[in-house]
């Protein structure tokens, strides 16, 4: 049976699930010995990637993963269920844990503290068949899961992050995102990215900074100086070409409502969890699907239109890429590649600080 502290160690575990920007937007409330309440939120209202509030849904569903995950190695099966009622902007959901009957722990619990994004180049070493059919069936029946490995494909993907990665840099709304979540400095970040984990060598890293004390100053160098060429050799197209693989996941099935999101998060942490045990490195490469999402429902993210057509260009040509129609949907993309362990990783806030009752600052 569960109790109190079996279930403050599987919450403890579960923590350590990837979110965008380490947002970690959830809060724990344990409500009985069988029950957890995980209290969600997002981010929408002050950070441009999570459109609609979907990439915070999409962790809340890797956070669910891997507490069921978790669960596993305490002889417990944890099942949960959106609860009506709640928001698409604080949604509740409720885990119930079980005594399991299979005593044996899920063979992905081994992977939930090392896996680790790692946004530095990796080994072009390509994907063997075992790695490949692993992250082919990693996420479920539910999603087709897209590869570009070949030297050509990787090529036209770094094109694709290239102009990605010019919209990101010269979006006047992205840059106070960008400005919150690096932690200057850091090797270790316990609620934002630490700068040695971003993937640009020191010299670069202290020029961003240094730059991103002010919009005038980025504009600046972007214009006349060539400023966002550094970041994003380093950043987007180097990264993009040394790697195994990209992999896109394609939800079978049109995205619709919130619990849609949150299932990809559920298969990108299947995904990311299988890499990890096929002895993969994996970084998500969310900004294309995000500004493709924007772009297909219509919706600007810049005050500036040049910036919102440029989004519109890169949604054309993404769907090309993928060989794919304007109304097919995307829910993840990421590379993934044989790599050292990164030296840099987001930590976590503790769990003291992610229990709901001790949460003020974001929930
Ligand atoms: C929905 C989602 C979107 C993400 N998008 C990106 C991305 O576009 N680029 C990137 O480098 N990392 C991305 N990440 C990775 C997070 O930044 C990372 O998981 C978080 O900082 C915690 O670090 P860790 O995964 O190393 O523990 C994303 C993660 C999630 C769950």
């Amino acid at each position: 049976m569960s109790d109190r502290e079996t279930l403050l160690k599987i919450l403890d575990l579960a923590r350590w699930a990837p979110s965008g920007d380490n947002s970690q937007p959830w809060r724990f409330e344990i409500v009985a010995d069988d029950h957890i309440a995980i209290h969600g939120f997002d981010t929408r209202d002050h950070v441009l990637y999570d459109f609609e509030g979907h990439p915070s849904h999409m962790s809340h569903g890797a956070l669910l993963e891997t507490l069921r995950i978790a669960a596993t190695a305490f002889g417990l099966d944890a099942s949960w269920t959106l609860r009506p009622g709640t928001s698409d902007a604080r949604p509740v959901y409720d885990v119930v844990l079980r005594q399991r009957s299979d005593p044996a722990a899920d063979p992905l619990f081994p992977h939930i503290e090392p896996r680790v994004v790692q946004r530095r180049p990796m080994h072009t070493t390509p994907l063997t068949r075992m790695q490949r059919d692993a992250l082919a069936a990693a996420p479920g029946p539910g999603y087709e899961v897209q590869f570009f490995e070949s030297f050509a494909e990787r090529l036209k993907v770094a094109r694709l992050l290239w102009d990605n990665a010019y919209i990101r840099l010269t979006c006047p709304e992205a840059f106070e995102v960008h400005r919150e979540i690096i932690e200057w400095g850091a090797r270790y970040s316990k609620d934002r990215i630490p700068e040695r984990a971003v993937g640009v060598d020191p010299a670069t890293a202290k020029l961003m900074k240094w730059v991103m004390r002010s919009w005038p100053r980025v504009e600046f160098f972007n214009r006349y100086l060539l400023g966002t060429v550094p970041p994003r050799v380093q950043l987007d197209f180097l990264p993009a070409l040394a790697c195994a693989a990209h992999v896109l996941l394609r939800p079978r099935a049109p995205l619709a409502d919130v619990a849609d999101y949150v299932a990809g998060g559920v298969a990108l942490q299947r995904l990311w969890l299988t890499a990890t045990s096929v002895g993969l490195h994996l970084q998500p490469e969310m900004t294309p699907v995000i500004f493709r999402w924007y772009s297909r429902s219509g919706k600007s993210f810049s005050g500036v239109a040049e910036i919102n057509e440029r989004a519109r260009a890169l949604a054309g040509d993404f769907e090309a890429l993928a060989g794919a129609r304007e109304s097919d949907d995307f829910v993840f993309f990421c590379r993934v590649g044989v790599s050292s362990v990164p030296a840099s990783r987001s930590h976590r806030l503790s769990l003291a600080e992610l229990m709901a009752e001790g949460a003020s600052a974001r929930s």
